[in-house]
């Protein structure tokens, strides 16, 4: 996927310069006390402005291609004043390019697009040749925490982790019928949750050698 930048987008987001660059970034991720969390697909921010507000001992950072959806949640991450979170216009596809190796503690994708069509297979974020991006990143007991509303994809994300030889964990297909107290709603599950959607949820373990 191409980044869709816009120049007065960019304008805008120097205002944020502080916590969304690549240098930002790099001021966290070097943090050997802290644990990192990374979001993949931050949309507008909802999610990792509240999981960051709730965890202030932990450092996040979302990805997110969209240049408007970015500027949406640093308006966020500003408005709580979050020293915790650090953000980026920047597509997964390129992921190893910013971490190193077992650096990251936690990946989380919510609601990512479903490419349905089977030619498009390979660009889901739960695609096996993903996977294998995280491996490298994601520490050696590192996990993806995984919601959508969409059963085909949560199905297809499912034979992914076997294929890629994950261990899955809390799995269910209706996340919301006995909804745990540190779920936080995104903005896409909050709409679909609204329209009577079941939501589909893993915690998906690696175990790299
Ligand atoms: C369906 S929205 C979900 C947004 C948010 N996570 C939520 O649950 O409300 C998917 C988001 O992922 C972003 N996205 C899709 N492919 C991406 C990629 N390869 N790298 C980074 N972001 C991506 C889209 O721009 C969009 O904001």
């Amino acid at each position: 996927m191409r980044l869709r930048r816009k120049p007065h987008i960019d304008e805008k987001l120097q205002n944020f310069a502080d916590f969304v660059t690549r240098g930002a970034i790099l001021t966290i991720t070097k943090d050997p006390t802290r644990e990192l969390y990374v979001e993949l697909g931050t949309g507008k921010g909802d999610f990792i402005t509240q999981i960051a507000e709730r965890n202030p001992q932990i450092n996040f950072i979302g990805l997110e291609v969209e240049a408007t959806c970015v500027l949406a949640a640093a308006r966020k991450v500003r408005e709580k004043n979050l020293s915790n979170v650090r953000l980026i216009v920047f597509d997964v596809e390129n992921i190893a390019e910013i971490f190193s190796e077992h650096e990251v503690d936690r990946l989380y994708i919510n609601f990512c697009d479903p490419w349905p069509k089977k030619r498009h297979a390979k660009r889901r974020l739960t695609h096996a040749r993903f996977l294998e991006l995280y491996r490298k990143i994601l520490k050696r007991d590192g996990e993806i925490y995984f919601k959508t509303d969409n059963r085909g994809l949560f199905d297809f994300s499912l034979e992914q982790f076997a294929i890629a030889g994950l261990e899955v964990r809390d799995i269910t297909n209706d996340l919301h019928a006995n909804e745990p107290s540190e779920n936080i709603r995104t903005e896409y599950e909050n709409k679909f949750s609204a329209a009577g959607v079941p939501i589909n949820f893993c915690v998906v373990k690696f175990a790299n050698g």
